[in-house]
């Protein structure tokens, strides 16, 4: 039955200059490249000196934009998932409305989903598309987490990176079946007796400072593996595709043996499995966005490939996304 789809029309990413090694982390804190590399998969991670989310994303829309062939004034929704906001309020959303000249009286805001932040913005913004209140969004993924974490914790400091991605989705008429291009189905979970596992120490209602990251490594770890399993089988199963059918699986960018845990649970190929987290770092909301546009300029994703994309945060929060590029 034919339908509406969000079809993937231009993505755009964008990573602050300055690149932090592991080697460079071992100077500042009691680590070392080699418990980061087995721990983790990082071997490096961009840092912003100065630019702020909303800095970053215009770079990474505007990238996006160029790439679709449209420019900010043919966009009807901003929508950005960030936990790293440059101000309280208003949202990063406005602010790069503002900056990049969107058009006034267009909605824009921000969601907050820690690093499953751009799997709810696209979800959101794909729901609007498919109800047709609104023809083309602007969904970014952008972070400046080096601001809130603790660079004295070599248990977290560690972990993290800044950056960001967009991408532009456009609504298309589909056969309403998987051969469809477009965003074929969408999850979102959360689990709020989780809060105290992963937080930031910080918040306007509390200590009315931003904080820094606290994680029980432990119990996220273990959380995830199943949280992006979950998330993936659903996908797969509301659109109708099997584990065969599927070209890409692009987990969460938090580490790389949770990433591999995923991809075993599946029995899936390491060359089916999108890997990032080894140049990036942790990038929380800006993880997959990022990994997303990275592969698709590199040509490595192709138009008509199945991407599964799941993701796990703070909350705890979790959710999946099945598309066909
Ligand atoms: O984006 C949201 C989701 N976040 C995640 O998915 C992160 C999930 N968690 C993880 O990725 C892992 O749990 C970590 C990478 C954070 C930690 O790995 P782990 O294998 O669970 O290590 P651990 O916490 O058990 O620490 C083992 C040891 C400890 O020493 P002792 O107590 O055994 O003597 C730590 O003090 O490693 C020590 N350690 C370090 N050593 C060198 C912790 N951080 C470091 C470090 N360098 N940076």
């Amino acid at each position: 039955m034919k339908c509406i789809r969000s079809e993937i029309i231009g993505w755009g990413h964008y990573l602050p200059p300055k690149v932090l090694t592991n080697d460079d982390l071992s100077k500042m804190v009691d680590t070392n490249d080699e418990w980061i590399s087995t721990r983790t998969g990082i071997k490096s991670r961009h840092v912003s000196e100065g630019q702020t989310t909303a800095d970053i994303s215009v770079k990474a829309s505007e990238m996006a934009l160029k790439n679709a062939g449209l420019t900010i004034s043919d966009i009807d929704l901003i929508v950005v998932g960030t936990l790293t906001p440059d101000n309280t309020t208003p949202s990063v959303a406005a602010k790069i409305g503002g900056v990049m000249g969107a058009r006034p009286g267009m909605p824009t805001f921000d969601v907050a989903a820690a690093c499953s932040g751009f799997v709810y913005a696209l979800t959101v913004a794909d729901n609007m598309i498919r109800l047709g209140q609104i023809k083309t969004a602007l969904v970014i993924g952008a972070e400046t987490l080096s601001n809130i974490v603790d660079w004295t914790d070599r248990n977290t400091c560690v972990l993290f990176g800044d950056g960001a991605g967009a991408v532009v989705i456009r609504a298309k008429e589909g056969d309403g079946t998987s051969q469809d291009t477009g965003i074929l189905s969408t999850r979102l979970y959360s689990d709020g007796s989780q809060y105290n596992s992963l937080y930031v120490s910080g918040g306007v209602s509390t200590t009315k400072t931003a904080g820094f990251v606290v994680m029980n490594g432990k119990e996220v770890f273990k959380f995830a593996v199943g949280a992006l399993a979950e998330a993936s089988e659903a996908v797969m199963k509301d659109g109708g595709v099997s584990v065969d059918e599927v070209d890409w699986f692009l987990p969460h960018q938090a580490n790389i043996r949770i990433i591999e845990g995923v991809g075993h649970k599946f029995g899936i190929s390491d060359d089916k499995i999108i890997v990032t987290v080894d140049h990036h770092g942790n990038t929380s909301a800006a993880s997959i966005p990022l990994a997303l546009s990275e592969s698709l300029e590199s040509g490595k994703v192709k138009k008509g490939d199945l991407v599964v994309i799941s993701a796990m945060g703070a909350g705890f929060t979790w959710g999946g996304v099945l598309v066909r590029i």
